[in-house]
């Protein structure tokens, strides 16, 4: 076979392999399902490491090491792109990871909302949400104050995660935990606020009503499908032609991450998941 058509038949095999993505559960299917909205050729890997769930509340270095773990599951599975749905994970490992497996582009979310909300932002003034590891770690507002914000303000929201799981989206308990969690960023305090956690979109509906018509809400998992859109447009790795399955592994046992997963992504996972045994 001649070089170049060598060289065209292996761009062909790079574009065909899947995009990994993980989280620390099932809340990360919220950043897949806007993955297969933006991209629905792409074949897509899902990793929930549903046995060490949360990540939000864990030291730094042992989300790090879960991170390298799922990470070489994901590379087991010959993934082009890894896609860091959690927060946590992206907040305390992202560079880590980089660093670790420097042939393999890492898309994180906190990345991808920074950019869209210095978008969205007309003051500048930018509020965050996210877990108790998210907001300590710093990293959004680090990331957001270099992109030339003028104010940042954070505020862990930790009962969000299990008002989501439950399903307690946008009942009266849901509006009362979001008054309570959003008052730091009432009062023109922000314009634009980052839902920084899988699991927050789900309570988008709830977290705009009380936030009012004056705060912009920026959902990362919309973000990141943005952005690694763009990285594979860039690095001629976009797959135009493949069936858009997916697969789902979990790390525990797949009877609740089915039920759960099942209503994140508004679908039924069932049929394509599969216990994960990570080294
Ligand atoms: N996936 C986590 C995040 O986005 C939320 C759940 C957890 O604490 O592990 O930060």
């Amino acid at each position: 076979m001649p070089n170049n058509s060598r060289m065209r038949d292996n761009a062909g095999k790079e574009k065909e392999k899947p995009i990994g993505i993980f989280d620390s559960g099932i809340g990360g299917l919220t950043v897949l399902h806007a993955i297969g909205q933006l991209l629905p050729k792409e074949e897509l890997v899902y990793l929930g490491d549903t046995a060490r769930v949360p990540y939000g509340t864990k030291s730094a270095e042992t989300v790090i090491r879960y991170s390298m773990e799922n990470s070489r599951f994901l590379l087991s599975k010959g993934v082009k792109a890894i896609v860091v749905a959690c927060n946590s994970a992206s907040a305390t490992s992202i560079l880590e990871l980089r660093k670790r497996f420097p042939d393999i582009p890492f898309i994180g979310v906190i990345e991808a909302g920074v950019e869209e909300a210095m978008q969205v932002t007309k003051s500048g003034n930018v509020g965050v949400i996210g877990t108790s590891a998210t907001i300590e770690s710093g990293r959004y507002k680090k990331l957001l104050l270099e992109k030339g914000a003028k104010s940042v303000v954070g505020s862990a929201c930790p009962l969000f995660v299990p008002l989501a799981e439950e399903g307690w989206i946008d009942n009266s308990i849901a509006e009362d935990t979001a008054k309570i969690y959003l008052k730091p960023f009432g009062g023109g305090v922000v314009d634009t606020l980052i839902l920084g956690c899988t699991h927050y979109p789900l309570l988008q509906k709830t977290i705009a009503k009380v936030c009012g018509d004056r705060v912009s809400l920026v959902n990362s998992a919309e973000a990141v499908a943005k952005k690694l859109k763009n990285l594979l447009e860039s690095e001629n790795l976009l797959n135009e032609k493949g069936n858009g399955r997916r697969k789902y592994f979990v790390t525990d046992s797949p009877i609740r991450a089915e039920k759960v997963g099942s209503r994140f992504l508004g679908e039924n996972i069932a049929p394509s998941l599969e216990l994960a045994e990570l080294d």
